[in-house]
């Protein structure tokens, strides 16, 4: 499943969890890490595991669950509670670097072993780029990783607490400070080098909708597929702004055309453009996305 909008729901919120189920978003992030106060851990892990097993058909919209980090007494609690219920997959928050993803894929062989669940079957999507390790360890992904690994995104708040930052963006422009472009860029070269999917940061202004939409357009230009959501409205704006347009796929079916049309050329003009084989992958790309897309339909 191409998996567009990641909407994170409050594990201990009744009324969120019940709003998730119909929203149009691919996935729903359970919540167990910041958005659950301390004294409601317990009742979110069981709030959490009922609704996973209230809704074993994930079919259309898939169910993940984000854990405490490795390095808190809660996350192995946070597992034990909520594999009953078969989540697709784990959210991986706070990372230090590929080790990480290995603890956790190595407590998901013994529960899901527990479980009679299907070796393999829970995958992972880490938070990249929250501690300061972080920034320092990508290169350790691309030695050996579990092939649970699925998707990395990244992050800039806890990024700029680990980094001693009194703000991560810009004064004048607003936009992200150095450091956190660096973060973005190193989180989306690392997932195209494994063959993860790059997945686009938060937008918490969660009202403007139109600077959402912008955001996306361009996170998906740089690379990035999906992006996260922490408000039901978020999920149908990135629905669609990664969801090719039907001139982007005019264009790319033109692309393949012509080079179809002129085999054993490797340069070919379309429009007064010179296309070679960069733009064919693209164009070839798109129509890949366009098909898993139909696919989930
Ligand atoms: N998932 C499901 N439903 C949600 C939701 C979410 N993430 N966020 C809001 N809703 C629901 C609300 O409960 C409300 O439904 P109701 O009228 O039936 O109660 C409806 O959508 C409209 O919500 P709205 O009033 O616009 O927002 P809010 O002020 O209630 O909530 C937030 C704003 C930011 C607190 C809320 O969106 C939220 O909790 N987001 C997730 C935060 C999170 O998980 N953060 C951790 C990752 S960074
Ligand atoms: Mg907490």
């Amino acid at each position: 499943m191409m998996i567009r909008s990641w909407l994170f729901v409050p594990g201990d919120s009744e009324r969120k969890l019940a709003k998730g189920q119909g929203n149009p978003a691919d996935a729903l992030i359970l919540d167990l890490e910041d958005s659950v106060s301390d004294d409601r851990q317990d009742i979110a892990r069981e709030m959490v595991r009922d609704y996973l097993m209230g809704r074993p058909d994930r079919s259309q919209q898939q169910l993940w669950v984000r854990i405490n980090p490795l390095d808190t007494e809660l996350s192995l609690p946070d597992l034990a509670a909520v594999m009953p219920g078969a989540p697709d997959g784990i959210l991986l928050p706070k990372v230090y670097s590929a080790a990480d993803v290995n603890t956790l894929a190595k407590y998901l062989d013994a529960l899901e072993t527990r479980e009679g669940l299907e070796l393999g079957s829970t995958k992972i999507h880490c938070v990249s780029t929250e501690t300061a390790a972080s920034l320092l360890t990508f290169h350790t992904y691309l030695d050996n990783v579990s092939d649970r690994l699925v998707a990395l995104t990244w992050g800039g708040e806890d990024l700029a607490a680990a980094l001693g930052a009194t703000d991560n963006r810009h004064p004048d422009t607003g936009e992200y400070d150095d450091p956190y472009l660096m973060a973005k860029s190193l989180c989306l070269a690392t997932s195209r080098a494994i063959d993860a999917q790059p997945v686009g940061v938060v937008y918490v202004d969660f009202r403007d909708l139109e600077g959402l939409e912008k955001e996306c357009l361009r996170d998906r230009r740089a690379g990035f597929f999906g992006k996260i959501a922490i408000h039901p409205a978020q999920s149908e704006v990135i629905n669609n702004a990664f969801t090719p347009s039907a001139e982007e796929i005019a264009h790319a079916q033109r692309v393949i055309d012509v080079f179809e049309q002129n085999p054993g050329l490797g340069t070919v003009g379309l429009d007064g453009k010179m296309l070679d084989m960069p733009h064919l992958k693209q164009a070839r790309n798109v129509m890949a996305v366009v098909a898993q897309i139909e696919a989930q339909n």
